[in-house]
């Protein structure tokens, strides 16, 4: 590859392009959706509890739940409603019905819940195509009727597509939307998102771009690791170079819009998600993997980032989804999209910094600093005692009696003293290391009653910082008292101070 070539074409690219209507109002934003297939579906109010917990102030319901949509009165929380796949033919054929549905379940809501748009169906092209010839009529009548309760210009319409509708997606300069439905469905819909001021509305899966590439599409790319040059995708015709697969198919969607004329109509991402858990056949749905791509996603969409198309561009995004879905059919991947489970415990903890306060509470940011091998007892030893020393870390809770006293081990006790260490230096730079034996994780290692510093309990409930403080009764010298056996190490105190203090400081 020409590098300055490459530049120039990248830096030509970011000229002309004016989608500036509707979802374009500046900044991207992060959402989740919620679906409602979870046996112990948490009450509409804790649903709500979870929300402000985690600063999520913008959420996709697959239906209109009266219950939850009372709820979120009053929250702020900026809401999109769905016309589910099975009332989308009687609405698409009655002016009429659609009015009610927008009575039933918009007017009577609004303003005090902030509904923002109204998804009119599902994937319908691909899910229920009997169902295509009434689709554009049905976003017509539901936006009628919003144009009668004069909530048009603060309520979008808009209907999920699916990505794989898109045909020829790479090179993305290539992509066309599957023509079978152009006349009929995709040309009146964009229209009417045009004329309404409204965005297409696009579900986009890596996770199954990858799964059926048969090894084409390396994993990085998928998840947004970085890759070394020669990896990256080079679209040639426009000699765009695609980092991630994301970007990739937003920009599909980009060049198949305009492949039919339509050039100004923004994009947001109704759905994407990385599965935590997955059968034989599903090795790539981990924990480690969902953290990785959500993570990932979270800041390059909060980075206002755009694709590599139009740069900048706020491209929106829904994140699949909120709980974990238990009673979904299907391989074992289709119950595990959730970031929390249905007890409202994260499912794993997210690596956000520098995302603001999403996900703040439970999720985000908080990582604690641990022991690393089990085989070097008295290095674990001679660290242990430096930082419930000299290090003035608090270690009653490892007396006996005390909450972290069991496991009553060094590596157990290490750990404990170590992200006390950590956390009370702020998690600074150098902290965890404590000659090589210590290392950070995000996995919290709080157990039963044994809250570590740093966790916000794995209910949510955030724990006392000041109590997290070092104390001067434990910071005064006794802190032979955390040895794990006796006083073994007592001759070499001295020496060890001077040996960490070197090291970790
Ligand atoms: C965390 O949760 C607590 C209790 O639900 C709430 O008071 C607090 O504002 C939340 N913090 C953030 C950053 O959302
Ligand atoms: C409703 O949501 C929109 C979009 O997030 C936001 O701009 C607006 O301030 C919210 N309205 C209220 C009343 O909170
Ligand atoms: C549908 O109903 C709305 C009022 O809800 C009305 O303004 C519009 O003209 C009607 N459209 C058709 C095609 O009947
Ligand atoms: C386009 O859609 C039709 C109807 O669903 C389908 O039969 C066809 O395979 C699709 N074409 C491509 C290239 O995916
Ligand atoms: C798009 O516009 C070009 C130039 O005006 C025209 O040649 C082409 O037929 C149009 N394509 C569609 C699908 O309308
Ligand atoms: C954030 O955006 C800037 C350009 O605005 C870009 O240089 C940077 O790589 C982006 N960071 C991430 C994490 O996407
Ligand atoms: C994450 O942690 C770092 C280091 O402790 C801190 O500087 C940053 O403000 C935190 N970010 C959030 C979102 O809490
Ligand atoms: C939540 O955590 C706090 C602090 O660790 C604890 O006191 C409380 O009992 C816990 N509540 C539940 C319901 O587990
Ligand atoms: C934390 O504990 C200290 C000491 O017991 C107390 O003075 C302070 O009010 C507590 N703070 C909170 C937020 O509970
Ligand atoms: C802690 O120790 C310092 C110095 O030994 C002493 O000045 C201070 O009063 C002590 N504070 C408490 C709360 O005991």
């Amino acid at each position: 590859m020409d590098v300055l070539l490459l530049l120039l074409f990248m830096s030509f690219s970011i000229l002309p392009f004016s989608v500036s209507s509707a979802a374009d109002s500046g900044d991207a934003f992060i959402g989740v959706n919620i679906g409602p297939d979870v046996s112990n579906m948490p009450s509409p109010k804790d649903i709500v509890a979870l929300l402000k917990a985690q600063s999520i102030q913008h959420i996709r319901l697959f239906d209109a739940n009266q219950a939850l949509l009372l709820a979120l009165a009053k929250t702020g929380i900026s809401v999109t409603i769905s016309v589910p796949n099975d009332q989308l033919l009687g609405i698409g054929q009655s002016n009429a019905t659609a009015a009610n549905w927008v009575n039933r379940n918009v007017i009577a809501h609004v303003p005090a819940t902030n509904i923002t748009s109204i998804a009119v169906g599902s994937e319908v092209l691909t899910t229920l195509p009997n169902a295509a010839p009434v689709l554009v009529s049905a976003l017509n009548f539901i936006h009628s009727a919003l144009v009668a309760a004069n909530l048009d210009q603060q309520i979008k319409v808009s209907s999920p597509y699916s990505s794989s509708i898109i045909v020829n997606s790479f090179p993305p300069s290539e992509a066309k939307f599957n023509r079978t439905w152009n006349q009929q469905v995709t040309v009146p819909l964009l229209k009417f998102l045009q004329s309404t001021g409204s965005y297409l509305m696009l579900n986009v899966y890596p996770y199954y771009d990858y799964m059926q590439s048969d090894g084409h599409i390396p994993l990085d790319y998928a998840l947004f690791r970085p890759l070394p040059p020669n990896k990256e995708a080079v679209d040639s015709n426009t000699l765009l170079h695609y980092t991630n697969v994301f970007d990739a198919v937003v920009d599909a969607a980009y060049f198949a819009m305009s492949d039919l004329n339509f050039t100004n109509i923004p994009i947001v991402v109704t759905e994407t998600g990385w599965p935590s858990k997955g059968d034989s056949t599903e090795p790539d749905a981990t924990v480690d993997n969902a953290n990785t791509y959500n993570s990932n996603l979270i800041k390059h969409v909060l980075n206002n980032t755009g694709t590599p198309k139009h740069p900048g561009i706020a491209v929106s995004t829904y994140i699949y989804e909120l709980y974990n879905e238990d009673l979904r059919s299907g391989p074992e991947s289709e119950k595990n999209w959730g970031l929390f489970y249905a007890n409202g415990e994260p499912v794993y903890t997210l690596h956000l910094t520098g995302a603001g306060t999403l996900f703040t509470n439970d999720t985000t940011n908080q990582t604690f600093c641990v022991t690393k091998s089990n085989d070097e007892p008295k290095m674990l030893q001679a660290a242990l005692d430096w930082a419930c020393g000299p290090g003035k870390v608090d270690c009653s809770p490892l007396l006996q009696g005390q909450p972290c006293y069991e496991p009553n081990n060094v590596v157990a006790h290490a750990a404990y003293a170590f992200n006390a260490y950590y956390q009370k230096m702020a998690k600074s730079a150098g902290t965890c290391d404590f000659k090589g034996v210590a290392t950070i994780t995000t996995t919290d290692p709080s157990h039963g009653s044994c809250i570590f510093p740093g966790s916000n309990g794995k209910n949510g409930t955030r724990i006392n910082d000041t109590l997290l403080a070092p104390s001067n009764s434990s910071s005064s010298g006794c802190f032979s008292q955390y040895y794990y056996k006796g006083g073994s190490f007592t001759s070499s105190v001295i020496l060890v101070v001077l040996f960490f203090s070197a090291l970790v400081i």
